[in-house]
């Protein structure tokens, strides 16, 4: 394994900001893994495991200690009863999967086309769009036990996947390094057409479309709002939503929607789990006084969603810092809402 030395870290994550890594490997097999953390600990060093960079802020300051890159790869299939089930390397490209899934015709994921990350981070916030969210089709994760040191297969309800957590950024953030992902797809199933914004596109259509055609219509929809990474598009250069959709009681609910009444203003909002109501965040942020395309030259709020912040040009991760924190004091000052962020922040 080849150690290397204060690698930069900000072109390793998709919003490109953030300092060095003092130590630097990249792990393409379950042995490499284990000997990485050998290493960290004989010397002593934090360790930072870094799957696709999607959803990462990093420090200016960057990793003091050693980050592993984990590119572990492989996507096998197998027959399982009326499923498919897909061991998939977690270094292996999110996109580049759901790509493979689709041209095998098994449905489950395809509406979580062009998401950027890799395959080895989707359990840990349990990746969603559009209807879908992963935990509906991870039947294990291969896991390293920090804790005891030896590999264990965790059964998806050991996961305990919830909107945007499971037990890997919760009760026991830290603990695993995610290896591979098993995947229990279905053949020949139909595309979910559940979102508003796939509803709509095929309302008019007779017949159902096919995985295909619901994968492209997906990545044009995110491609819309700047959700898809596109070269050259300033508008990309984020973690994807920096902040979650907060999820209230219905007495939460029923205060915020009096507080909006009251602005002549209706408050976007979808079902939750019992009892509870996920509201909009990206709107929250529109009526608390920010338009898309706020910002300074370096760092704003995308010009096509209001729940991303978007490094235009050498912003720095302090820059990125301080226009979440002006988001988050204006957003409580109106709905008296605390925004919970969304992607990880590390070296802070
Ligand atoms: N809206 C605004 N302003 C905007 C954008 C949206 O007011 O600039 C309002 C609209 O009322 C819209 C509603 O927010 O109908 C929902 O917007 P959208 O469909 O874009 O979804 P979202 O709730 O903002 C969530 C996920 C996304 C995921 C989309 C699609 C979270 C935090 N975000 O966003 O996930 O792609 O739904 O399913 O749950 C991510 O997590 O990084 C991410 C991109």
């Amino acid at each position: 394994m080849l150690i290397q030395e204060n690698v930069p870290l900000a072109p390793l994550t998709t919003l490109k900001v953030g300092g060095p890594a003092r130590y630097f490997v990249q792990a393409y097999t379950i042995a490499e893994v284990s000997e990485a953390v050998s290493l960290a600990r004989s010397r002593n060093l934090a360790l930072l495991v870094l799957g696709g960079g999607s959803n990462l802020v990093i420090s200016d300051a960057g990793w003091p200690g050693l980050v592993l890159k984990i590119t572990i790869p492989g996507i096998e299939e197998r027959s399982q009863g009326d499923k498919s089930l897909f061991e998939v390397g977690a270094g292996e490209e999110w996109d580049k999967f759901v790509a493979h899934a689709v041209s095998r015709n098994c449905s489950g994921i395809e509406c979580l086309s062009g998401i950027p990350g890799s395959v080895g981070g989707t359990p840990v916030q349990n990746v969603g769009a559009y209807g879908q969210e992963v935990a509906e089709t991870i039947e294990s994760v291969l896991a390293l036990d920090l804790k005891d040191g030896q590999v264990h297969e965790l059964c998806k309800e050991a996961c305990s996947f919830r909107y945007r957590t499971s037990i890997f950024n919760t009760s026991e953030r830290g603990r695993y390094i995610i290896l591979r992902v098993t995947y229990a797809l279905t053949p020949g199933g139909e595309p979910a057409i559940l979102y508003a914004d796939l509803k709509k596109y095929f309302g008019g259509w007779n017949t159902q479309p096919s995985l295909a055609t619901t994968r492209e219509v997906v990545r044009q929809i995110r491609a819309s709002k700047a959700m898809l990474i596109t070269p050259g598009d300033e508008d990309c250069r984020s973690a994807g939503s920096f902040f979650k959709n907060p999820v209230l009681s219905d007495e939460q609910y029923k205060e915020v929607s009096n507080r909006a009444a009251a602005k002549g203003l209706q408050i976007p909002s979808y079902p939750a789990l019992q009892a509870q109501r996920k509201i909009s965040a990206a709107w929250l942020v529109e009526h608390s006084g920010f338009r898309k395309g706020y910002g300074n030259k370096r760092a704003g709020i995308s010009r096509k969603h209001a729940l991303a912040i978007v490094n235009r040009d050498n912003a720095t991760a302090a820059d990125i810092v301080a226009l979440k924190e002006e988001i988050q004091r204006r957003v409580e000052e109106v709905w008296r809402l605390r925004l919970e962020t969304e992607p990880v922040f590390v070296g802070f």
